[in-house]
């Protein structure tokens, strides 16, 4: 798979995502890190982040991203303010596979201070490889496609 997913964190993600980042490579992703540095002691904002990041899905040079915060909760209203996003925040195996197969999720929120960090990398896997269904859930996708108007 060399499919590119873009990761992002505030300070309250960095040691998760940074987790994740080292996952996705060895799966062979080609990953995009919008920061913040492992190493950085500054307290950052996440919708500066979810941002950038949500733009570069939304205009299709990312297939999907990955945002990390405390409790994921804050860049995951941060992403769904950009067009064409289906962020969501996900916390264990159900929600993972649910918001890939009905709502086809083009973003992955998660939250460091919320998760076991290796429980976390099961829910990456899972939504990582888990297909949209389709079908009814399109017509709604849809719907809320058409909210952003
Ligand atoms: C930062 O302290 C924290 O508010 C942030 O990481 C996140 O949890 C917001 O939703």
């Amino acid at each position: 798979m060399s499919q590119s997913i873009g990761i992002a964190s505030d300070h309250g993600g960095k040691a998760l995502k940074e987790k994740i980042q080292a996952f996705l490579k060895a799966e062979g992703w080609n990953v995009k890190d919008f920061g913040v540095p492992f190493d950085s002691q500054q307290s950052v904002d996440y919708p500066d982040y979810a941002a950038q990041l949500s733009r570069e899905v939304a205009n299709g040079s990312l297939h999907r991203g990955i945002l990390v915060c405390g409790t994921g909760i804050g860049m995951c209203i941060a992403a769904n303010k950009i067009q064409g996003i289906r962020a969501g925040l996900v916390w264990d195996e159900f929600t993972a596979r649910m918001s890939r197969q009905h709502n086809d999720a083009n973003i992955l929120c998660l939250g460091e201070r919320t998760l076991n960090h290796d429980r976390a990398l099961d829910l990456v896997r899972i939504w990582l490889h888990t297909e949209f269904e389709g079908a009814r859930h399109q017509q709604r996708l849809d719907k809320i496609k058409a909210l952003e108007q």
